[in-house]
């Protein structure tokens, strides 16, 4: 089976999503340090906006999980190079091997628990507060290992189709 067009798709999704991701993930911090500040109640629509960021989130890992076992940067690309010792030693190699797969993993957790917060026996101000702490820390990670279009040797498209 030809796998070049489900490919191709696969890292379209994964280009164009992270956009949806991170106007979620902006705007749930917004709201959270906002509410936190003004003692707002933690409402069902704080749940179910973190739930679609979450689940957003989690379908991005699947499509990088993918990616990163069938296409040509991860897994094979630490094969062509002859191991992880030398895939360390090439920036561009390490960045897809280890740290975007690692950073986005971390803030892919991050993003999972600070939902969570929303459904604790703990008080509004709480929760928000929480979740606010956990959202910032994971965007910090997540603008530290994205592929910027500016980034040397790594840089890839601002949306999907400009490859
Ligand atoms: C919040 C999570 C993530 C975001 C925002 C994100 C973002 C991106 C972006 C913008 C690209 C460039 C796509 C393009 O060339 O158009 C990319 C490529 C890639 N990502 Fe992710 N990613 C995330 C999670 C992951 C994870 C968890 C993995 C691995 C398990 C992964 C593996 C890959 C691989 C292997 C590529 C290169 C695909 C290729 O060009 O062949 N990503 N990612």
């Amino acid at each position: 089976m030809d796998m070049t067009p489900w490919y191709t798709g696969s890292v379209h999704l994964h280009n164009g999503l992270r956009w949806l991701l991170l106007v979620l993930l902006v705007y749930g911090i917004f709201r959270h340090v906002m509410a936190w500040q003004q003692k707002k109640y933690y409402d069902i629509h704080d749940l179910k906006r973190n739930t679609w960021l979450m689940s957003t989130a989690h379908f991005m890992l699947v499509l990088g999980m993918f990616q990163w076992v069938v296409g040509p940067w991860g897994l094979k690309n630490i094969q062509n190079l002859g191991g992880m010792g030398a895939a360390m030693k090439d920036s561009v190699a390490r960045f897809w091997a280890v740290e975007h797969l690692t950073g986005m993993f971390i803030a892919i957790i991050l993003i999972t628990i600070g939902r969570g917060f929303g459904k604790k026996g703990i008080s509004d101000q709480m929760k928000h507060k929480k979740t606010f702490t956990f959202f910032i820390i994971a965007l910090l990670v997540i603008i530290a290992v994205m592929p910027w279009p500016f980034r040397a040797g790594i840089g890839r498209p601002w949306f999907p189709g400009m490859h």
